[in-house]
């Protein structure tokens, strides 16, 4: 790195500038090569947007200086069949759904209980349709359009700059937008083009669309532009990412001010007062449905206020101020051919329906889930009757109902079509992949083969979870390729993946011989194995596949204990009832099912053993805390007891931790500070007798230089 590098680039002169353009363009250029051949890359994806943007940022400065071999002009697709990632700099998240108007109630409750308002205080909301189409992050810099990038898993989507630019509705340039700017909406087809563009693939003998998200994400995703530019594909804007400078303080406002920038916005757009005129609004929606020209599937409502929304913040993968209402399913008939019994990675038994496919909502249906044996036989996990108490059988005449990507479920059973010698379904009570006992525990909806890694459709389902998006999210090793790997043996286990290239990247077997395998493909997934050897703690912990250790957990937990050793350690300690039992219990969204569920895989010696051969193959990263540089709580465990005045718990909750405290139930020797409101009672006399720090309200709000 040369010296330019530290300077700010407000200050640099037009010679440093030029300079430093220049060794952007060698540094880049030379990373972008090294991406696209079999080398692995030198440096990370993160560094390699930074230096990016300062490219970008430096030329935004100097325009004449701009370089013709400019890495802002780079093309975004790789040679090797994907595009380049790229990590936004503002995650990229999801909704939560609502599903009737009682859930949109109790958003609004929710909402209003964060924030700690009456039920009567007013409180704006904006409703508008929600588009079926995918995502899409649009970067400005100085008003130009420098990239454009998918969601992928909310942290790292796929670089489709070029294609995005093929788009009529995506301004290339911004007069009066802010410095940067990152536009947000949604990529769509209209009914009209859709069908055209099917009716042309059938000429073609192309590919023919399900339905209109499909053709557009199948269209934005191409690696040959001229294939994007040759497709009508449309988009509406509805939020932002990174800015240097707010649009308004509402989220109306923002919307007006990128629709006076020139990207289209949805005129269904609505400012409610509250759920009665959301509701309202939904309906509206809802019988203008039919004649919009494009796919909807519910409405969006947001908090208005943006100072409130910043307040609400986030969970792990929603806003808090955000939620989406869907519309209700889609509904058809079809014969029930077969019933098979599926073992996932938790070894439960999953019934699925095999269905004579039929069209739901546009999209051909052939299996649905059947959930349990209690769901089969008509009653709930209380015994009470589901479906009038019918139960579901093979041959049975069924309605199949889907909502959004909801996996398709049977909702009704037409008994006068059951045939005469229909018998009922008897749910096995061995496991029919490896033959081991499945017993129902109790309390527990599903029967589970008692099996563990023995069983192979254990081991496979663990494996594809290890493999998977969130997970270790391995390039080329999908659920596919691992099916193929175990069977012959070579990938038993998850560490197995990572001594693949040092038992199959040379010799006789190797990996480039097998079938559908080559030099340059064999040479790219163990590179990609190798870019994940480094894994963040949160994912890591995700990947085992515990059960009832999910995404939002795992994160949890790795905030908290920080780095694998400690983790490890404490997973250890806290099988027997003492200090570590109690701090993991205290962890926020750590309940006992979790908890019990976490220290009895580290218990098992089989289950550990496999962990510790993964690790000791592995740089498992310290999880990082939010940016909390300067933070006078980072790294502090934090109780809350008695009344808070001037917020509510889940607000003071939210606000520490994003202060990088962490936030725990209950008080023990790790506790650093205890804030205790107004009727504190045990806690606040347990951390006297322990010595620990005690703040009231406004002292902590002093803390944090929020007073
Ligand atoms: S707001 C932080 N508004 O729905 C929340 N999303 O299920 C940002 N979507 O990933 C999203 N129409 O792709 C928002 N009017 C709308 C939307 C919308 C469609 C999509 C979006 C998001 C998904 C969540």
């Amino acid at each position: 790195m040369t010296l330019t590098d530290q300077i700010e680039i407000s200050n640099l002169t037009k010679a440093e500038a030029k300079a430093e353009l220049a060794r952007l363009a060698d540094v880049l250029n030379a990373a972008n090569t090294a991406y696209h051949g079999a080398d692995a890359p030198d440096i990370s994806d993160a560094e390699y947007d930074a230096l990016k943007r300062r490219n970008a940022a430096i030329e935004v400065l100097f325009p004449d200086l701009k370089r013709n071999d400019s890495p802002s002009d780079l093309v975004g697709a790789s040679v090797q069949g994907g595009f380049v990632k790229v990590a936004h700099v503002v995650r990229m998240l999801s909704l939560g759904n609502a599903f009737d108007p009682g859930d949109v109630i109790a958003f609004d409750t929710s909402v209003r209980k964060f924030l700690g308002l009456e039920a009567d205080a007013p409180l704006a909301y904006t409703s508008e349709p929600k588009i079926d189409g995918l995502s899409l992050s649009l970067r400005y810099e100085g008003g130009r359009l420098v990239q454009a990038a998918t969601r992928g898993d909310g942290e790292v989507g796929e670089n489709v700059t070029q294609n995005a630019r093929t788009i009529s509705d995506i301004p290339q340039h911004l007069e009066n937008a802010p410095g940067i700017l990152e536009v947000r909406g949604e990529v769509y087809m209209s009914h009209a083009d859709f069908s055209a563009l099917n009716v042309a693939q059938t000429k073609a003998g192309g590919k023919v669309f399900a339905n209109p998200r499909n053709a557009a994400a199948g269209s934005l995703r191409q690696l040959d532009t001229a294939i994007t530019r040759a497709r009508p594909l449309r988009f509406f804007a509805y939020a932002w990412g990174d800015l240097s400078a707010p649009l308004a303080a509402s989220q109306k406002g923002a919307i007006d001010q990128l629709a006076s920038l020139g990207f289209s916005v949805n005129p269904l757009t609505a400012l409610c007062d509250g759920p009665d005129q959301m509701l309202a609004h939904y309906a509206r929606i809802e019988t203008q449905r039919a004649t919009l020209g494009y796919d909807i599937d519910g409405v969006v409502y947001k908090v208005d206020d943006l100072a409130l929304q910043a307040r609400l913040g986030f969970r792990s993968t929603t806003p808090r101020w955000a939620i989406a209402h869907k519309f209700p399913a889609e509904l058809a008939w079809t014969w029930l051919e077969g019933i098979d019994i599926q073992v996932g990675r938790t070894g439960a038994l999953s019934p699925v329906a095999r269905l004579a496919p039929v069209t739901v909502g546009g999209v051909v249906v052939s299996n649905a889930t059947l959930h349990n044996e209690d769901y089969i036989a008509g009653r709930d996990a209380g015994g009470a009757p589901i479906r009038d108490g019918k139960d579901i059988r093979v041959g049975d005449w069924v309605q199949v109902y889907r909502a959004g990507d909801v996996i398709p479920k049977i909702a009704d059973v037409d008994l006068g079509k059951r045939p005469d010698d229909s018998t009922a379904f008897v749910f096995p009570v061995k496991c029919p992949e490896c033959g081991s006992d499945a017993p129902r525990e109790e309390g527990d909806a599903v029967r589970r083969c008692s099996g563990g890694i023995i069983c192979p459709a254990q081991a496979v389902e663990k494996l594809k979870h290890f493999v998977a998006r969130g997970a270790f999210d391995i390039d080329g090793l999908g659920a596919k390729q691992v099916e193929q790997f175990y069977r012959d043996g070579w990938i038993r286990e998850p560490a197995d993946i990572f001594t693949l290239k040092e038992r199959y990247g040379v010799g006789l077997k190797q990996l480039k011989n097998r079938e559908g395998w080559g030099e340059k493909s064999a040479d790219n997934l163990f590179a990609a194995i190798a870019d994940k050897s480094r894994i963040p703690l949160g994912r890591f912990i995700f990947a085992l596949g515990i059960r009832h250790v999910g995404e939002a957990g795992s994160n949890m937990l790795a905030l908290h204990y920080g780095e694998w050793p400690v983790f490890e350690t404490a997973m250890t300690a806290a099988r027997d009832p003492g200090p570590e039992w109690e701090e993991l219990n205290g962890i926020d969204g750590v309940g006992e099912v979790l908890a019990t569920s976490l220290v009895t895989a580290f218990a098992q010696d089989a289950e550990r053993a496999s962990i510790d051969r993964l690790a000791a193959l592995l740089q498992i990263e310290p999880a990082k805390r939010p940016d909390t540089d300067g933070s006078p709580v980072a790294g502090k465990t934090v109780v809350f007891t008695g009344t808070l005045v001037r917020m509510t718990r889940a607000e003071a909750k939210a606000r520490a931790e994003a202060l990088g405290a962490k936030v725990s139930g209950s008080v023990s020797a790790r506790t650093d500070i205890l804030v205790a409101g107004p009727g504190a009672g045990s806690k606040a006399k347990k951390a006297v007798e322990l010595g620990i720090k005690t703040l009231d309200e406004d002292g902590w709000l002093a803390l944090i230089g929020a007073l």
